[in-house]
């Protein structure tokens, strides 16, 4: 199976992850690709690659929870895939919870309901590491116990609940990728940046690196164009339908080694670091167990590596300077 003479729509595709498997889709040539987004922190710039390459790419701009205007979107384009990524990230939660949790619930609810009416054939819906909580233990299968920790987290194990329960009842076509931390060029630099870009920006500015809490809290880091790879050989493969799928390494990164190797990377090993207390929210430790995933695809993202760290910052440079 593959997504060439396939109807593709990518939600949240002017996004981080979105805009790589947009690149990444087209070079399986679908027949048609739709991204919608409401550039809530998705931006235009993201596309510029993707838009040179398929001139046909067509983009709307709306709000994805919306089943009325999506159930028009998919019919009007005889959409056959839906990668639905659109999401409110994890800081608004902590700003907006009810929002947050609304909107996100609402996104991957009005997916399963279109996919209940037969309107397309298949939801490949991405859920988050985040919704396992910190890891009772290591490394984390896809049966690990959800315990959210945040209302972002909260809403993303919401969806997986809500996506099963239509594949349980309706037999909906549906998988679930669930990604741990990615890393890469197009992630947001400004409002709700991650790791990376602080670091670059404080690094570039001459500004101490706050590191919160003891920096030993790790992470399972993957490259985006890694994951948006793995989305497409998923959505390939008929072993992984009605599956959800850990994607990841399998590998732990401290937060405190992550700056040491940007740090290096950036050619300012001795710039200071400080600790702040550790933030709400943040969990503790995270690295997948991606035995599922390697079974099935007979292969799994490779750990970060330092060119792949080192053409983000590189990509941050050039967006923050
Ligand atoms: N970035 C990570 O490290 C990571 C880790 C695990 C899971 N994920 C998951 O991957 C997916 C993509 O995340 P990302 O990091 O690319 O985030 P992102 O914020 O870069 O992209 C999300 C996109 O969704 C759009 N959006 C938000 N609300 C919308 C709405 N109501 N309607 C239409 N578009 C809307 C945003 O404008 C943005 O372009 C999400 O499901 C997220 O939970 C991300």
């Amino acid at each position: 199976m593959s997504v060439k003479s396939k109807s593709v729509l990518v939600t949240g595709g002017a996004g981080f992850i979105g805009s790589h498997l947009v690149d990444r889709l087209i070079q399986d040539d679908p027949k048609n690709l739709v991204v919608v987004d409401n550039y809530f922190l998705g931006h235009e710039d993201n596309l510029v690659a993707a838009r040179a390459a398929r001139s046909d790419l067509e983009v709307i701009r709306l709000d994805a929870a919306d089943l009325a205007a999506m159930q028009d979107v998919v019919t009007a384009r005889r959409i056959d895939t839906v990668f639905d990524l659109a999401v409110v990230p994890l800081p608004t939660s902590l700003t907006y919870p009810a929002w947050t949790v609304q909107t996100n619930i609402g996104i991957a609810t009005t997916f399963c309901e279109i996919s209940r009416r037969g309107l397309i054939e298949r939801l490949v819906h991405y859920s988050s590491s985040e919704a396992y909580g910190s890891a009772r233990y290591v490394p984390m299968d896809e049966q690990h116990p959800h315990d959210a920790i945040t209302p972002y987290a909260a809403s993303k194990s919401a969806e997986d609940h809500i996506i099963h329960s239509y594949v349980q009842t309706f037999g909906i076509d549906a998988t679930i990728v669930r990604p741990f931390n990615n890393i890469g060029p197009r992630q947001n630099p400004g409002t709700y940046a991650g790791i990376v870009p602080i670091v670059v920006k404080r690094v570039l500015d001459g500004v101490p690196i706050e590191i919160h809490g003891d920096g030993e809290q790790t992470r399972d880091l993957t490259f985006v164009r890694d994951s948006a790879n793995m989305t497409v050989k998923i959505y390939d493969s008929p072993d992984c339908r009605g599956k959800v799928l850990n994607v990841a390494t399998g590998h732990e990164t401290s937060m405190n080694e992550l700056v040491r190797r940007l740090l290096m990377i950036l050619e300012a090993p001795n710039h200071p670091i400080v600790h702040t207390p550790a933030r709400p929210g943040d969990v503790r430790r995270h690295c997948a167990d991606v035995s599922q995933l390697t079974e099935l695809l007979g292969e799994r993202p490779q750990p970060l590596s330092d060119e792949q760290l080192a053409e983000t910052v590189d990509w941050y440079r050039s967006v923050l300077s």
